[in-house]
């Protein structure tokens, strides 16, 4: 069974669909730690609930951000994790760490990639008046949002819809990709090849 850490800044719904997926006996993996840099993240709080390991510290506990990178792969060696899942996690992965997780770490992103990259992928998408958009999971490497594709699903945005509605789409269709994407992961099933992922069996 894969040892999963999730890394979250702030709300965690993208953790709890994980979580739920993971008690309905789906996720073929365990998810044993959640580490945020935000103590009042409530997704520490989500942790709580389902009796989940949670560390916190964050870089400005650390003298040089090298320290802090040393100290987040320490953590997950000493947890034997397999795969890191970041959902809303707001700092840059260090060099370091991505390069001890490579092919090993994924993200999801609030648009469809290489479009809206960045922090405020939807609302981006919203201002630019883009009649579709979606929902990016991909493997994470040295640069910003831009690591291989590993899932996508396109909503959306009809002229009518408020940045609260496209929000609320968005982020249904993230809870149903993300746990997919992570199953997947356990389950062994991805071959990265140059850019592209296969996802074996379907
Ligand atoms: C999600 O929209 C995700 O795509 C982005 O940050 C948001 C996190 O939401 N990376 P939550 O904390 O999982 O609710």
């Amino acid at each position: 069974m894969k040892r999963i850490a999730v890394f979250a800044s702030g709300f965690g719904s993208n953790l709890q669909a994980l979580l739920e997926y993971e008690k309905n006996n789906k996720l073929s993996g365990k998810i044993v730690l959640v580490f945020s840099n935000n103590i009042d993240a409530y997704a520490l709080r989500r942790a709580e609930k389902s009796s989940i390991k949670t560390i916190c510290f964050s870089p400005s506990d650390f003298t040089s951000r090298n320290a802090f990178d040393k100290a987040i792969i320490e953590m997950l060696e000493n947890e034997q994790i397999d795969l890191v899942v970041l959902a809303g996690y707001m700092l840059l992965a260090g060099k370091a760490l991505v390069s001890k997780y490579k092919n090993r770490m994924i993200n999801i992103h609030p648009a469809l990639l290489p479009a809206f990259k960045g922090t405020h992928g939807i609302r981006d998408a919203y201002n630019y008046g883009v009649k579709v958009t979606g929902v990016t999971v991909h493997f994470i490497d040295e640069g910003l949002d831009s690591g291989p594709v590993i899932i996508q699903e396109p909503v959306t945005v009809n002229q009518h819809d408020t940045i609260e509605m496209l929000e609320e789409k968005i982020h249904t269709a993230e809870h149903r990709l993300y746990p997919l994407a992570v199953k997947y992961f356990c389950q062994d099933r991805l071959k990265i090849v140059g850019r592209k992922v296969i996802i074996e069996g379907i």
